[in-house]
């Protein structure tokens, strides 16, 4: 039975993978591994680097990614473009009937919003699945500031840039993480009344950070973000924003 593995690498820093993950490396019969486009290549090739220091005689199926309908229902267009890679995936493993351990490397952890459980549950036959856990966005992002995610006894809510955007500041909420913000969101909130942590790029080498009450810092993320974006062609960065007082 084919067995898949869904390997957590961390969000950019090599030094992020674990020694479980190393393990699953070293042992995979093919690895699958996404084109992410020309402006974001450098991931990819992060990928085939992780690769290539464990072993040199790794069997490595690149395949682009399909690209999401935006026309529809977001669900409906998201489920679609889940079918389409699972097909990719599907089509990879069948053309390779002798491979049975076969490893993605997902960014971050792949439990945090990432798709590929969803996708390989999708796979005719369903395959056994292994995830190996990694460091996530959020960890890289609260230990580069050296503070807690939570405060004392506190739930946290985790959300998108497009659910602040659409519906602002969640209830009953004091610390809200936000990933996946192409608009900078924040900016539909009153400042004065949150303080934030920022960071771009996170155990890269390009990493940046920025902190303090909202409303001061709102125009140095906009600028950093701006100015960092243009220079690598692609931005991924993460933010925990913390209401004063609730
Ligand atoms: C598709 S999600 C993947 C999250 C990933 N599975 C994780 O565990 O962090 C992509 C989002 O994660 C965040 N992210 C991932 N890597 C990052 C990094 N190195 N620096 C800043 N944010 C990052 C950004 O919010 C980005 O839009």
């Amino acid at each position: 039975m084919i067995n898949l593995f869904l390997i957590g690498i961390g969000t950019g820093n090599p030094k992020h993978l674990t020694v479980e993950g190393r393990l699953a490396i070293a042992e995979a019969d093919l690895f699958l591994i996404p084109h992410k486009g020309n402006d974001k290549s450098d991931l990819a090739d992060l990928r085939t680097q992780i690769i290539a220091d464990i072993r040199s005689d790794a069997n490595i199926v690149s395949f682009d990614m399909p690209v999401r309908d935006a026309a529809g229902p977001y669900i409906d267009c998201v489920n679609a473009w889940h079918k389409a890679i699972s097909n990719i995936w599907s089509e990879a493993i069948a053309n390779h009937p002798n491979a049975i351990r076969i490893a993605l490397l997902v960014w971050g952890d792949p439990s945090l919003y990432d798709s590929s459980i969803r996708i390989a549950a999708l796979l005719n036959p369903v395959p056994k699945l292994t995830v190996i856990p990694g460091i996530t966005s959020i960890q890289a992002l609260t230990a580069a500031h050296g503070i807690s995610l939570n405060t004392l006894n506190a739930p946290v809510t985790i959300s998108t840039g497009r659910q602040l955007r659409d519906h602002g500041w969640p209830l009953n909420t004091e610390t809200l993480v936000v990933m996946l913000d192409g608009t900078c969101a924040f900016q539909e909130l009153d400042g004065a009344d949150y303080d934030i942590w920022w960071g771009a790029y996170l155990g890269m080498k390009e990493q940046v950070l920025e902190a303090g009450n909202l409303s001061e810092t709102t125009p140095r993320i906009i600028e950093r973000r701006g100015v960092s974006k243009s220079s690598h062609g692609w931005i991924m960065d993460i933010y925990l924003l913390r209401k004063r007082s609730i």
